[in-house]
């Protein structure tokens, strides 16, 4: 194969970065970047910029594809709409880290942590259930617990009334207005999903098509507050695999996880060797809707359909990266 690139050596950050051009031939690594721009609709402001997020593109590349052909891992990578980002910047777009501090806190839901008693459980998934819209995407803004708290919501209010389609709610409600109520949240930078509920059990929430999703911060609108859905109690989970399987008879449960390594994620299961299970480590919150017979867990992402399966990735039965340390429902 002939190599045409041609190479400028530039420190960028402190480390020094090889720059390719993107268009010098049509070899398969040029070929790759071509069909990842189209099927992610890719667009970058210089050349420059692409020629980098070339070499970015191929780093990462390299690292799938000798994460696939070693045969004692659990689970396989893809190439998916992250593949341009270094780790770095994957972690700085698409999770919060620190989350905002629980130290102030207005509430004290969590750490009240009730157990569940259930005399048989049994696997389960919420997903194949018809108690959930479709899979949505949270795109470059801190506001996966915004995400976590809507499908947490939807899932008990469409449990209970059963529509024929499912009833969706309002991430963008809780981004403009649970800080700006004086919840502790703080929109694109990050929050609590049991400060959303609590903001959700005194001014509601309203569908998605009232308040539909930007994916940056907004002035909260009022006049669509206290006209939604509000839950009647929020509680925190014990830390365990029991109780977790138990709650997960009566609904889907939010949580908040270390996904930092979640970037090529694309089938299998999910180590707790990659990810830790220290309540500091938390940079994102999702859904956790279900059990396998094997233990391991069914979860339910806010970042598309095209990452994962569908959408969800399925967790090491345990405490893997930390799910079960704020894991919370709510009663309708
Ligand atoms: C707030 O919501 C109301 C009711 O949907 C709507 O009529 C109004 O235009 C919204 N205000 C803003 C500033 O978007």
């Amino acid at each position: 194969m002939k190599l045409t690139y041609f190479f400028i050596s530039l420190t960028l950050l402190g480390t020094t970065t090889v720059y390719l051009d993107p268009n010098a031939d049509n070899n398969l690594d040029v070929l790759a970047f071509q069909q990842f721009k189209k099927t992610f609709n890719k667009q970058y402001q210089s050349q420059v910029e692409e020629s980098y997020r070339f070499s970015v593109f191929l780093e990462n590349l390299k690292i799938i594809q000798q994460h696939n052909a070693d045969v004692t891992k659990t689970y396989t990578q893809e190439v998916n709409q992250f593949c341009d980002l270094t780790i770095e910047e994957f972690k700085a777009r698409h999770l919060v880290k620190p989350f905002p501090s629980l130290k102030n806190k207005k509430n004290s839901a969590l750490n009240l942590r009730t157990s569940v008693t259930a005399t048989t459980s049994q696997p389960i998934d919420w997903s194949t259930k018809n108690v959930l819209p479709a899979v949505k995407n949270q795109q470059q803004c801190g506001s996966m617990w915004a995400f976590s708290t809507a499908g947490l919501l939807e899932s008990v209010y469409n449990i209970q009334n059963k529509p024929k389609t499912p009833i969706s709610f309002s991430e963008q409600q809780l981004v403009d207005c649970c800080g700006a109520e004086g919840f502790g949240c703080e929109g694109c930078n990050g929050a609590w999903p049991t400060d959303a509920v609590s903001y959700v059990q005194k001014f509601g929430i309203v569908q998605e098509n009232q308040y539909p999703y930007i994916a940056k911060d907004g002035n909260c609108n009022k006049t669509l507050e206290n006209v939604g859905f509000k839950p009647s109690k929020q509680f925190q989970l014990p830390v365990t695999d029991a109780a977790l399987q138990a709650a997960l008879q009566n609904s889907p449960i939010s949580i908040v996880v270390d996904a930092s390594q979640w970037n090529s994620y694309a089938s299998g299961v999910f180590p707790q060797s990659k990810c830790s299970s220290d309540p500091n480590a938390a940079d994102h919150a999702v859904l956790l809707v279900g059990y396998n017979s094997d233990g391991t867990w069914k979860v339910r992402n806010s970042w598309g359909t095209s990452w994962g399966q569908k959408g969800y990735i399925t967790l090491a039965a345990g405490n893997t990266c930390g799910l079960e340390n704020y894991a919370i429902q709510v009663t309708y």
